[in-house]
């Protein structure tokens, strides 16, 4: 089917966060070492994003590395982190062709020098792009954020610039990594896992969750439009009757 031309352009998500898993699995799947699963991962990346950016997605948010990918074998990061610099850098220009903005959630300062120096360019010098956000959660997890969100609304409390009654669920979320993001109405995760490993444990609270057996360096422009047309025949109640949205 050509879920492209089904999609109805005024009911599009303003956000999609992506968990991208399977590139181990498909090398693996070819008798080829996990490494090259991520390089092809590299290539959805790229094609993934444009074809947001076409369809007009304002926000898209991309699961690079979680705070727990750091329990896999030293030459597994090490080439992750080195994927990262050598992609940053041959695609700062091609941000700043489609107009893309980069930003990132999650601690940079974890990571090596190389790789946070690379980044804060690529977040520096595509700063003025408009047309999307394309932000990679990176030594990323949702507890991690919300912790830290804790400890800021902690020590604004003791010094006296928030009492703990003023804070409700907007004040507490503008604490967050994603401050001015609207949350996502979309998550997609690929390989036919169905968890969130610690992925915008807030933000997903009302999120629409889709799922997909295919593998992230298989996944294609079709899948995405196919997920994106799944999404937009579903009823998102918020809490009330059917009847009531009518
Ligand atoms: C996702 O693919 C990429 C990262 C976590 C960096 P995986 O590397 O998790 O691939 P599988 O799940 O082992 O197949
Ligand atoms: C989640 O994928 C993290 C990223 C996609 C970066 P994992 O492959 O690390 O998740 P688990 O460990 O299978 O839950
Ligand atoms: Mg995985």
């Amino acid at each position: 089917m050509d879920f492209e031309s089904l999609i109805d352009n005024n009911k599009l998500p303003r956000h999609i966060a992506i968990i991208m898993d399977g590139n181990g699995r498909w090398a693996k799947s070819k008798g080829r070492p996990r490494v090259m699963g991520h390089r092809a991962g590299v290539k959805t990346v790229r094609r993934i994003t444009e074809a947001c950016a076409k369809l007009g997605i304002e926000y898209l948010t991309l699961y690079a590395f979680s705070t727990e990918n750091w329990k896999r074998p030293a030459f597994e990061v090490d080439a992750l982190m080195r994927l990262l610099v050598e992609t940053i850098h041959k695609e700062i220009k091609v941000l700043n062709k489609n107009n893309i903005r980069l930003r990132t959630i999650g601690d940079l300062d974890g990571l090596p020098a190389r790789s946070r120096d690379a980044m804060r360019k690529a977040i520096r010098e595509t700063a003025s792009n408009d047309r999307m956000q394309l932000t990679l959660a990176l030594n990323y997890s949702g507890r991690w954020e919300i912790v830290r969100a804790a400890r800021a609304i902690a020590e604004a409390a003791r010094e006296g610039h928030l009492t703990p009654d003023e804070l409700d669920a907007d004040r507490f979320a503008s604490f967050l990594c994603t401050r001015d993001m609207p949350d996502p109405e979309l998550l997609i995760r690929t390989s036919g896992e169905t968890r969130l490993s610690n992925y915008l444990l807030w933000q997903l609270a009302y999120s629409e969750f889709y799922f997909t057996e295919i593998f992230w360096p298989d996944f294609m422009e079709k899948d995405l439009y196919e997920a994106i047309y799944v999404f937009q025949q579903r009823e998102r109640r918020f809490g009330k009757t059917s009847e009531q949205l009518k």
